[in-house]
């Protein structure tokens, strides 16, 4: 099966996870994008969504989703979502398609992160996809040099700006054994908007696309 043919197939069995006339916590990414075509195609009524990229918005729209903003609502039973490394603890790196403080607003709303993955993004270990951090302008450089004493090499990703008016930086070189630890530190740096590791909002199920079919992890 190509990677798309096992994005699409974790898309699909996402479905399961949604209960009809709720409201669904909806990521961002191409995995996501099945996500979002299957539950249009399944006719499945929810009341509808809370979108974490405009993205991820105009998709649900244009296919007939309501979508909701993340004010107007307390809770959400679940949030599917993607990742671009998932260790067998459920923590994250996430932030390739730069969406990842909305995600990690919505993802916090939930009671249940449910992660929808190709096989490939199945790690011991996280740090080998670079990470991705959201930062405030002014603070780029201060950052980058912290990471430098990490022994990470911060890049500015060029010509993005987030859906925040905010800039990316990816880092290379991290190996995260303690992701609970780097997030919780990583955060309190002035100037970082959102670290792109998920542990405190890390994944309570885990769909992996593989060639024998979905592997659930939980
Ligand atoms: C976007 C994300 C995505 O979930 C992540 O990049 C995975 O994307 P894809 O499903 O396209 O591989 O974190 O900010």
């Amino acid at each position: 099966m190509t990677q798309d043919e096992l994005k699409t197939l974790v898309g699909q069995a996402a479905l399961q996870y949604v209960t009809p006339g709720t409201i669904v916590g909806v990521g961002t990414g191409s995995t996501v994008d099945k996500f979002i075509d299957a539950l249009a195609a399944s006719g499945m009524q929810i009341a509808g969504a809370v979108s974490s990229s405009v993205r991820s918005t105009e998709r649900m729209k244009a296919l007939g989703i309501r979508v909701f903003e993340a004010g107007e609502v307390e809770s959400l039973p679940v949030y599917i979502d993607g990742a671009d490394e998932i260790d067998h603890g459920g923590h994250m790196i996430k932030g390739g398609g730069a969406a990842l403080t909305r995600e990690k607003i919505v993802a916090d709303l939930a009671q249940r992160f449910v992660c929808i993955a190709d096989e490939s993004k199945l790690v011991r270990t996280l740090g080998k996809f670079p990470l991705p951090v959201e930062v405030i302008p002014m603070a780029t450089a201060q950052i980058a040099r912290r990471f430098a004493a990490l022994g990470g090499e911060a890049r500015l990703r060029e010509g993005v700006t987030t859906d925040n008016g905010c800039q990316i930086l990816d880092v290379r070189g991290l190996q995260i054994v303690d992701p609970s630890g780097f997030e919780a530190e990583v955060s309190q740096w002035p100037g970082v908007v959102t670290v792109g590791v998920f542990a405190r909002n890390r994944a309570s199920v885990c769909l992996l696309g593989t060639a024998e079919g979905v592997r659930t992890l939980d």
